[in-house]
């Protein structure tokens, strides 16, 4: 009898990017899905693939999640190849499904990782063929399903991709703007800094929108996958339209309304123009106030205080980044903003020496490899 992975629970990979983890392990601690196990870039937990699917609709900071079906020990590529043939690929995936093989390969019988690529995508062809008598399509687009190799010395572990497009592609980003932020890496930047919505918000280097945008949804306590309508699960075997509308719509029903003012500026026009493009897209420019100009002009909301400052400068010459703009930005922090919590992200240590301020809280992230931090200053 054919096994169901959309009700059986098994081994989940969640990952994320570097320095997520335990923003990762809380969110899935809240879902009702505690961590067994952190790692650098993701959590393990145990869920089915019904589970995996709601989640990639409710996560803001995963990359994916990765359910696994195989673990066996393999020396090289005829005994990987060997033990995923034996796997029942019909009761995992659709007779006409197109695949996309990822793999991360760690193994001193293998030079080029296209080669054990070939052979897992030889074993689930051959495997479907006999089953179904046609062959599926496979492509590097990962619009279909999604089935990743992690092969390192002589442990493999075989999953199906839940969510198939990285989940930080949620689909309003249609204007990147320059040096943006990804979509999961603003949204942990937000959660760091304690916002939930009730707080005035002002991002007064706000680029092309992330971060008033991951805001703006947190606030609503809306869930970001809403965004997107193709994800890995859709395309494999029991996968139910009727569940996923439900799902859909038990989600939908939990946004509230009710935000403090959120407001977004930046020096550049062309930014700010994206952002608003970008919140028109993600369905929250409602909440969201725009202005362009110096972020000493910011037209200000915080004067009474309580609320939360995030400032992501840049942070490389060629954007502009000098001592005297940091220098700057301390000044009107320390002379502006009282009564209210500043944050400023960076990825240059000795640029955000010039801020003059004690940072009372460091938050470690990594931005595209580049290590980062999150400084908190409390403005008395
Ligand atoms: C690192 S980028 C911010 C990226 C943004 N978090 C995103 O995801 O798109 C820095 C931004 O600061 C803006 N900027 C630079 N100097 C500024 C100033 N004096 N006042 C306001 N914005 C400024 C730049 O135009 C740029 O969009």
């Amino acid at each position: 009898m054919s096994v169901n992975l959309f009700t059986t629970a098994a081994t989940v990979q969640a990952t994320c990017e570097r320095g997520l983890a335990p923003y990762l392990a809380a969110e899935l601690t809240a879902c009702g899905f505690p961590p067994r196990r952190e790692h650098k870039t993701g959590v393990e937990f145990v869920a089915t693939l019904s589970d995996c699917a709601r989640l990639c609709l409710q996560s803001r900071v995963a990359y994916s999640f990765l359910y696994q079906l195989l673990n066996f020990r393999a020396n090289n590529a005829d005994e990987l190849y060997r033990a995923a043939a034996k796997y029942p690929w019909e009761d995992a995936l659709l007779p006409d499904v197109e695949i996309t093989l990822t793999t991360r390969v760690q193994n001193d019988s293998i030079t080029d990782t296209r080669y054990p690529t070939l052979k897992l995508k030889d074993a689930i062809v051959d495997r479907l063929r006999q089953a179904h008598g046609r062959r599926p399509n496979s492509n590097g687009d990962k619009n279909g399903a999604v089935v990743h190799l992690n092969w390192q010395d002589d442990q493999a572990w075989i999953f199906l991709n839940a969510a198939g497009q990285k989940l930080s592609d949620r689909g309003y980003r249609k204007i990147p703007g320059r040096a943006p932020v990804r979509e999961t890496l603003a949204a942990a930047i937000v959660q760091a800094t304690g916002y939930d919505g009730s707080q005035p918000l002002i991002i007064p280097m706000g680029g092309s929108g992330a971060l008033a945008i991951e805001a703006a949804l947190i606030a609503r306590r809306a869930a970001p996958g809403l965004l997107r309508d193709n994800y890995g699960f859709k395309h494999l075997k029991n996968f139910s339209p009727d569940d996923y509308r439900q799902w859909r719509k038990d989600l939908a029903k939990a946004k509230t309304e009710a935000v403090a003012p959120i407001i977004l500026g930046d020096i550049d026009e062309e930014a700010v123009r994206a952002a608003q493009q970008n919140a028109k897209t993600a369905g929250v420019d409602g909440c969201l106030k725009f202005y362009t100009g110096d972020f000493r002009e910011t037209p200000f909301i915080g004067e009474s205080g309580g609320g939360i400052i995030i400032v992501n400068p840049p942070y490389d010459e060629r954007m502009g980044a000098d001592a005297a703009l940091y220098k700057s930005i301390g000044d009107w922090l320390k002379q502006k903003c009282k009564g209210n919590t500043a944050y400023v992200f960076t990825g240059n240590k000795e640029l955000a020496k010039k801020i003059g301020l004690r940072a009372e809280r460091r938050f470690e992230f990594f931005n595209a490899q580049i290590d980062c931090r999150l400084l908190k200053f409390s403005l008395y």
